[in-house]
């Protein structure tokens, strides 16, 4: 069977993670959740004092990464210039840095070719912000998943519950914060491909969210 680029964007907290790493699971993929390359960048320019408008520095930092996923009995874990940084990448500051140097175009640049080169073996499920619209124009199936803030609101702070001692307030207003900067920014702001299929999950689980998508892709029940 043909193997497929499948690509899910959207909003903080929609639930994208969940469902690109089940649906990946169902259809025997890779998952690649594009978010942590931005993570990574912002963790590694606050580490090195870059600030978040300095092109240069960026573009250093950018061309010297050196990333590796090792697993271990916790999963996969994600090693930059060999220190393990998988939790502290999940830091609610190393959110905002992520998406404040997301808007750079050296950064966008310098990821969009690792992620294209992510893809060339396809049989992948890639989840972002700008999959569909500017990574993979051409990718085979494309969804957007969307809820209300006030749910996404809610699953981020269940998620983070037991790492960080953000209250719910808290992690409403980051997401929002984020997301109008991820969908103002000038280059590749967050928003639906044309072609892509728009999964509202305010009142549906992720496992209802992965059989519409498994069904719209010819491979459901
Ligand atoms: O998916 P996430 O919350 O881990 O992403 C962190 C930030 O990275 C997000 O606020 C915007 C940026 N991002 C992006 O601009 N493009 C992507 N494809 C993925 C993430």
């Amino acid at each position: 069977m043909k193997r497929l680029i499948i690509t899910i964007d959207g909003p903080a907290g929609a639930g994208k993670t969940t469902a690109s790493r089940e649906l990946a699971d169902r259809l025997n993929y890779k998952y690649i959740d594009t978010g942590t390359l931005y993570r990574v960048v912002a963790f590694e320019a606050r580490f090195a004092g870059v600030s978040q408008d300095d092109d240069m520095g960026l573009e250093n930092l950018c061309s010297t990464l050196n990333l590796n996923f090792v697993k271990d009995g916790r999963g996969f874990r994600l090693l930059s210039n060999h220190s393990d940084i998988t939790d502290q990448i999940r830091a609610p500051e190393i959110s905002m840095m992520a998406s404040a140097v997301s808007a750079r175009p050296v950064v966008r640049k310098y990821l969009m070719d690792l992620q294209r080169n992510m893809g060339r073996k396809k049989g992948v499920v890639f989840e972002g912000r700008d999959m569909g619209t500017v990574v993979f124009p051409d990718a085979d199936k494309k969804f957007y998943l969307d809820a209300s803030q006030k749910v996404r609101a809610i699953r981020r702070y269940r998620e983070l519950e037991s790492k960080n001692s953000q209250t719910l307030e808290e992690v409403e207003r980051e997401i929002r914060l984020r997301d109008e900067n991820d969908r103002k920014r000038e280059v590749s702001p967050m928003k639906p491909a044309d072609d892509a299929v728009i999964v509202y999950s305010t009142d549906i689980s992720v496992n209802e969210v992965v059989d519409m998508m498994l069904d719209y892709i010819g491979m459901g029940k």
